[in-house]
């Protein structure tokens, strides 16, 4: 509709005495230029709207083949678009309020308003019509796209999920053939064994890196799996501790644990805690330079959650180069390095490792003096 055109109304009213006086308090409103169409029955009404559409309807409740709220719900199923003002007697103001709440923009009562009212009122009710089919419009739109969103990222996961399987099955295949190799090597094949354990080696990391690509995808789309149970501490950090006993040792770190054996045992998947440990362990070790210190605590305290509870807090501290305060914000982030250590990794762990904790009910954070060295706490509900 053009600014200037005349407002097509189309008034359904079955009493030929209110249809009459509509039409002279229209003509009263001076500033509104329009053209009256009349309908005494619904069935009239929608034929008309479905013929020759309309910018409003004034729209009586009670007409000889229809009443009260089905009146409203029919015209509305016909003309989604339309705005609709509802016109009452004094006595039925309560069905007009639920006529509004069912979709009508408005309700007047018959022989109480003047023209300019009337006319405010139709464009009013335009104006409010036409914002709430934006807004519907917006709201569709919004939901297509997130649709589309949510189907890429399936699609790109299904992609990754073969990719990682069929990588899997190769690296259990080359796995097999170094073994029977190194089983068949001569005593005296000193460098061949040499290559085979490089391959060994190699296809472990590759299938770590298989792994956490696969957990960072999960806890992206909020299905990592774990199975928390009564897990004690002390012995999963003695654990991860004892698998980085060799690689300390050849750098000249001290390797320290303060977890005590009769803290409470935790809430918690003991792989998963593993694979927390073994990353914030793994990370101090390997960051941390010759003659350095890598010390793992934990203890009790109150929950923050305000319930009253208890959890368990631990502590992965080193005395590496630390990392500066503008780069620990992204720490956490997936495929995060800083650029000195770029190449150290996929730069996972710590990714992994928040959702890992979060996924338990944790929460994870580091602290850094650069050149001091690093701290990263996490904690969990105690089981
Ligand atoms: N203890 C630490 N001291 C100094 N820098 C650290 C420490 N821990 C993590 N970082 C920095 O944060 C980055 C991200 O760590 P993260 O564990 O996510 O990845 P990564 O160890 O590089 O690779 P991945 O864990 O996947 O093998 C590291 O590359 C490093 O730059
Ligand atoms: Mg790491």
């Amino acid at each position: 509709m053009t600014p200037d055109a005349p407002v097509r109304i189309l008034l359904v009213e079955d009493n030929p005495g209110d249809a009459r006086l509509l039409r002279y308090t229209l003509q009263e409103a001076q500033s509104l230029r329009f053209d009256l169409a009349h309908a005494a029955r619904l069935s009239e009404a929608l034929e008309a709207i479905a013929r020759d559409g309309a910018d409003v309807v004034l729209l009586d409740l009670s007409l000889p083949d229809a009443h009260g709220m089905e009146t409203v719900t029919r015209m509305l199923e016909a003309a989604p678009a339309v705005p609709i003002i509802v016109l009452t007697g004094l006595a039925d103001e309560t069905v007009a309020v639920q006529a509004v709440q069912a979709g009508a923009q408005d309700y007047l009562v018959k022989g109480t308003v003047e023209g300019a009212t009337l006319g405010r009122a139709i464009r009013y009710a335009m104006e409010r019509k036409r914002l709430e089919t934006e807004r519907a419009a917006l709201l569709r739109n919004e939901r297509e796209a997130r649709a589309a969103a949510e189907a890429a990222v399936n699609a790109r996961d299904e992609v990754l999920r073969i990719v990682a399987h069929d990588i899997g099955n190769s690296l259990s295949a080359v796995k097999i053939h170094t073994m029977v190799l190194e089983r068949t090597l001569p005593a005296d094949g000193v460098e061949a064994r040499k290559r085979t354990e490089a391959i060994r080696h190699l296809t472990q990391q590759m299938d770590r890196l298989r792994q956490d690509l696969l957990d960072v995808a999960a806890i992206e789309a909020g299905r990592l799996s774990f199975e928390p149970g009564e897990t004690a501490l002390h012995r999963v950090v003695d654990d991860v501790l004892a698998t980085m006993a060799g690689m300390a040792a050849e750098k000249g770190l001290a390797m320290e644990s303060t977890v005590p054996d009769d803290l409470p045992a935790v809430w918690a998947d003991h792989e998963r805690l593993h694979q927390v440990l073994g990353n914030l362990i793994g990370n101090a070790v390997k960051f941390t330079p010759a003659e350095g210190r890598v010390r793992v605590s934990a203890c009790m305290r109150d929950a923050e959650d305000g319930e009253g509870g208890r959890e368990v807090r631990v502590r992965v501290e080193d005395t590496g180069p630390g990392i500066p305060a503008e780069h620990l914000p992204h720490v956490f982030d997936r495929f995060w390095q800083a650029r000195s250590t770029r190449r150290a990794g996929a730069g996972l762990g710590l990714a992994i490792a928040r959702g890992v904790v979060e996924a338990h009910g944790g929460r994870i954070s580091a602290a850094s003096e650069p050149g001091r060295g690093t701290t990263f706490e996490f904690t969990l509900p105690v089981a």
